[in-house]
């Protein structure tokens, strides 16, 4: 059983960061990589609705299963997870204004992983940015699991 715990976070928890935290699910799986992903939002201005419908077509086309109620960032994340990772520079400035001085999690940009480019919010702009996103998502959970994860099927990718 891994012991990683992967927080993906963005502001309003329904559009980057449930499609984050349902791509890097999917890619982990695929890749025989066991672990435990969540999202949350900085903001909590949309708790407890189901993803933005844009966010939901897109992982349709692609196949991913998604299901998320959105929720803001707690203390205890910061202890909870093993990685919490921002998808911009403004949310990661949050997170880092909330951490508790106990928090044990590696609080970074996403982007760090690979290019240090946000993950630009999509909420008022169309379905494409939303395509972008998930884009974005897939290259950022395989530079993710390429740089932590010990993956069970290497040998066969
Ligand atoms: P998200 O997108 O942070 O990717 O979930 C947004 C969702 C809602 C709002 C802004 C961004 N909003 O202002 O309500």
């Amino acid at each position: 059983m891994s012991d990683l715990k992967v927080l993906i976070v963005c502001l309003g928890n329904i559009c980057r960061s449930p499609m984050g935290e349902a791509v890097l699910r999917d890619v982990a799986k695929k890749r025989g990589v066991d672990m435990f992903v969540d999202s949350c939002g900085t903001a909590a201005y949309h708790a407890g609705e189901e993803p933005d419908g844009r966010t939901i077509s897109t992982c349709a086309q692609h196949n991913i299963p998604i299901e998320h109620s959105a929720r803001q960032i707690q203390t205890s994340d910061f202890t909870q997870f093993t990685h919490i990772l921002a998808a911009d520079d403004s949310n990661l400035r949050n997170l880092e204004r909330v951490k508790p001085k106990n928090a044990t999690a590696e609080v970074c940009l996403w982007g760090s992983y690979l290019d240090n480019k946000p993950i630009a919010d999509p909420y008022y702009g169309g379905i494409n940015g939303f395509e972008r996103v998930y884009q974005q998502c897939l290259s950022l959970s395989n530079a993710f699991l390429d740089q932590v994860a010990n993956d069970r099927h290497s040998q066969y990718l």
